[in-house]
């Protein structure tokens, strides 16, 4: 599966067309990279914005939101839904400064053991904050990789998971980890829509498997009733 050309294009689109002015994009300290993951994992970017922006001003570093009370982090918190992801927010910041003296491991695999920290996203703080070389895959990837390889059956389910992750893997790059990464999310976001994507000026067109059988609209395949 591996294939140097994916990356080398992404890379390329993403420095030329890929978002470059989202706030946590102008750091690479892991808290503020941590917490825009976090907010941003079932929540869009517009809404996303002013929460983080607040919230960095009120908790501006991992100490100061391990020492605020559950109260005032469920107030900033309050309007983005998903509860859970706050409490766990909280927990993890304290655990943070308890077990790594507040500075962030690292390793995506000590990053997964702390609470709301998945296995992408762990991959997605990695990168951004350390440059290491590690495979993301949300929704959104999933979407791109079934479209370019064509990978039929419910990426939600196990097995399509596991070779979308096999993928994702054997794509990475040996170095632009971040614009290879970010590329993903901001194709995944702004032309390899669900219902209309912009395949005319898309960098993948030309190797992109749904595309040259028109199977766009079919892929990926939905959530089987
Ligand atoms: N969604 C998840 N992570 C993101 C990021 N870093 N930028 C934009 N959208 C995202």
């Amino acid at each position: 599966y591996r294939d140097p050309e994916f990356s080398a294009a992404l890379i390329a689109w993403q420095k030329q067309h890929g978002r470059h002015a989202l706030p946590w994009q102008q750091s690479d300290d892991a808290y503020r990279v941590w917490l825009s993951e976090i907010m941003l994992q079932q929540t869009q970017v517009t809404a996303v914005l002013p929460y983080y922006q607040r919230f960095l001003q009120s908790f501006p570093s991992v100490f100061a939101l391990a020492e605020a009370s559950s109260e005032q982090v469920m107030e900033h918190w309050s309007g983005l839904g998903y509860y859970t992801r706050a409490r766990n927010l909280h927990q993890c910041a304290k655990l943070v400064v308890a077990q790594y003296q507040g500075q962030f491991p690292s390793d995506p695999v000590l990053l997964q053991e702390l609470p709301g920290i998945g296995r992408s996203t762990a991959a997605a703080i990695s990168a951004f904050s350390y440059g290491t070389i590690a495979a993301i895959l949300d929704g959104n990837v999933k979407r791109v990789l079934a479209r370019v390889f064509a990978v039929d059956g419910y990426p939600g389910s196990k097995p399509i998971e596991d070779a979308l992750w096999l993928r994702a893997q054997a794509l990475l790059p040996q170095q632009d980890i971040q614009a290879y990464t970010q590329g993903l999310m901001d194709l995944g976001a702004t032309l390899c829509t669900r219902n209309s994507p912009s395949c005319e000026r898309c960098p993948m067109q030309t190797r992109c498997l749904a595309y040259a059988q028109g199977r766009t609209a079919e892929l990926p395949v939905r959530k089987p009733k």
